[in-house]
């Protein structure tokens, strides 16, 4: 039996805005399973983010900073041809609750019809993040709730010194409750 296998680098793709406690717990559990995770932050989302593609890496990147595996990025169009310029074939995308598998399913059938050879794999959120968004946190700071359990502290940071300059700009994308 050869046991030598090649390692396995997965995508765990994107809009961070901003990076939360639940994205966090998935991309550290992905990181136990595969060799290596490439956390993908899309630029040109058209959810008309809060935070600029440049905030959401830096947040990230920080957030993630202690797993050596993980590395962070920004990429722009299709999800499935920056994979396929990486070496992937695994897309890694977190499960919060039936809400999200709709919106999932169709995703993962689509990247299926555009490159059959990669694979979108599923972790289920761990409970306690199951209601947490990016929205939503934003969603809580701007009325004043306390986040601290639901963002790691340099997003928590960002997010104070973002409400002193734009106040209004903080909930853009609350249309949604679950982004
Ligand atoms: O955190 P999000 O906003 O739910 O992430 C969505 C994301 C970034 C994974 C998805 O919108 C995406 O992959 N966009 C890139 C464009 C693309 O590949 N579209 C085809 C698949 S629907």
């Amino acid at each position: 039996m050869n046991l030598n296998k090649n390692k396995i680098r997965a995508v765990y793709p994107g809009s961070f805005d901003p990076v939360t406690n639940g994205h966090i717990c998935i991309a550290q559990r992905a990181a136990e399973i595969f060799d290596e995770v490439i956390v993908a932050i899309l630029m040109n989302t058209q959810k008309d983010p809060s935070f600029s593609v440049e905030e959401r890496q830096q947040m990230t990147e920080e957030a993630l900073v202690d797993i050596n595996n993980v590395q962070v990025c920004a990429f722009s169009g299709l999800l499935v041809n920056f994979m396929q310029s990486l070496g992937s074939k695994v897309i890694i995308r977190g499960l919060r609750a039936m809400s999200d598998f709709e919106y999932e399913f169709q995703m993962a059938l689509m990247n299926r019809q555009l490159a059959p050879d990669i694979e979108t794999f599923f972790i289920v959120t761990e409970p306690q993040y199951s209601y947490l968004s990016s929205s939503a946190v934003k969603n809580v700071f701007q009325f004043g709730g306390d986040i601290s359990s639901m963002v790691p502290d340099c997003v928590r940071n960002r997010m104070k010194n973002r409400i002193h300059e734009y106040p209004n700009q903080i909930i853009k994308n609350r249309t949604k409750p679950f982004e």
